[in-house]
């Protein structure tokens, strides 16, 4: 990590260098559409003066191809709950990979894991794998539509992501090659506004075959609450509920805010973070649902629920067992809570000590808190979100606007964090008022969801 005058005794050398990064950057559009498997992995994500690839990491630093070091901030889209490289993860990968990964029958240790997993949510009684999120949101969406009969879903159009495929996308800024029809499919309405809910069923009555939403992103909102009366909602209309736990799962509470919350939704979507980084994601539900996709009832119309040829790969199950294991054994969610809870007043009192509270708005939860940069004319701005990353990157943060606490992260990180963030907020300072050309080299970063390149 490049050193700054905010650790303690240490000369300030903040360039890093990008030599090999930049020859990266060169070629890899070329081969990769993208250059990267996630868009917000991508280029347009970050400032000119970043990392393009990462060699390796380990806890809650990674290193780039140029051998720089940072403390890492969103670990893997917030997929590595424990850390890089974290060894009782990898032990029991590593025992798991030995022994073959793939069979032409089920292997052992997918049972383990329906057990080890639906231990965890009492209310649900069947689990079904996959690789990836967009897989089981899709399912779920699929089997909604299957057990009720009906075409539409519904799911609160200011959340952004709930899956790659056209249900979902068809409703963004990037709906190029959704056909129009399976558009027409998809609603959208109000996050936790039970109001905006109860207008669409009032508006399609007995046509919406599910509602699913992320259970809560921001700490000022009646989550509880809300996620209750909506269910009842949806099953007073016909329509089940789904809770999408992708990024709440494992960092919410263990396993996620349905449990938190005590409620009870048919279904309910698993991925980021509950393996520690490694390719395994889940929908669980009630067995009057989840059992359409099975092949039990002779004569029954079969549901094609998800079918994938890794989704039992052994070792990504491993590392899952192993991952429940890390969480109940050291009270992760604790861990990172406190993290959380530490970074977020740092942060707010670092901003309100330069009187920026104008600029810079934090919010979102001690699990996942996001910063959101304002203008002078207190626009929210992507120029200075991408300067605040440039100025975090160049002193060691590889920063992207938030913050996932892990079990690797200590309190250390956490106050070195935030005192880059300070430092940065100089630099904000400086070019409110002389002007933000002056400080970020390179264009500003671009909205992942937008009409035109
Ligand atoms: C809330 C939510 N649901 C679903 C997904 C899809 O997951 P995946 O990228 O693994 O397909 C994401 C991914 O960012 C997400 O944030």
């Amino acid at each position: 990590m490049p050193e700054t005058k905010a650790t303690k005794n240490q000369s300030i050398k903040m360039e890093n260098k990008y030599k090999n990064s930049d020859a990266y950057r060169a070629v890899i559009h070329d081969l990769i559409p993208g250059g990267a498997h996630t868009y917000s992995k991508g280029d347009d994500q970050f400032p000119q003066l970043a990392p393009a690839a990462i060699s390796h990491g380990k806890g809650a630093y990674v290193w780039d191809i140029d051998g720089n070091k940072f403390l890492d901030c969103s670990m893997g889209l917030t997929s590595v709950s424990l850390g890089h490289a974290y060894e009782p993860v990898l032990e029991k990968v590593k025992e798991e990979l030995y022994k073959g990964v793939n069979f032409q029958r089920p292997s052992y240790i997918e049972k383990e894991m329906a057990e080890a997993f639906l231990a965890l949510i009492p209310c649900h009684d069947m689990i079904k794998f996959a690789k990836n999120g967009s897989s089981v949101t899709t399912a779920a969406v699929k089997l909604a539509r299957a057990y009720t009969g009906r075409d539409l879903v519904a799911f609160p159009g200011d959340h952004p992501f709930y899956s790659v495929d056209d249900w979902f996308i068809g409703k963004t800024a990037c709906d190029r090659g959704v056909p129009e029809k399976t558009k027409e499919l998809s609603l959208t309405f109000k996050s936790y506004d039970i109001e905006s809910l109860k207008a669409l069923f009032e508006k399609y009555p007995n046509q919406i075959a599910c509602i699913i939403t992320e259970p809560e992103k921001e700490d000022d909102q009646p989550q509880g609450k809300y996620l209750k009366e909506a269910i009842e909602l949806a099953h007073k209309n016909g329509a089940l509920f789904i809770i999408d736990e992708m990024i709440s799962g494992f960092k919410s509470a263990l396993p996620g805010s349905t449990t938190k919350y005590k409620v009870e939704p048919d279904m309910c979507t698993w991925g980021k973070g509950i393996a520690n980084g490694f390719s395994f994601c889940a929908l669980t539900g009630k067995k009057a649902v989840m059992e359409l996709g099975g092949i039990r009832k002779t004569g029954e119309e079969k549901v094609f629920l998800a079918s994938t040829t890794h989704g039992g790969e052994t070792h990504a199950l491993a590392a899952g067992l192993a991952t429940i294991a890390e969480f109940k054994k050291h009270n992760v969610i604790a861990h990172n809570h406190k993290l959380g809870d530490l970074l977020m007043s740092g942060l707010k009192k670092a901003i309100a000590e330069k009187g920026l509270e104008k600029n810079i708005h934090i919010g979102g939860t001690n699990w996942f808190s996001y910063a959101l940069f304002k203008d002078e004319k207190g626009s929210v701005s992507l120029v200075f979100r991408t300067l605040v990353q440039q100025e975090m990157i160049r002193r060691g943060v590889l920063y992207q606007g938030a913050f996932v606490p892990c079990f690797s992260h200590s309190e250390e990180d956490i106050k070195y964090f935030i005192n880059a963030f300070a430092e940065s907020c100089e630099v904000y300072q400086q070019a409110l008022q002389n002007g933000v050309d002056k400080y970020l080299i390179g264009p500003e970063t671009k909205p992942v969801f937008r009409k035109h390149l």
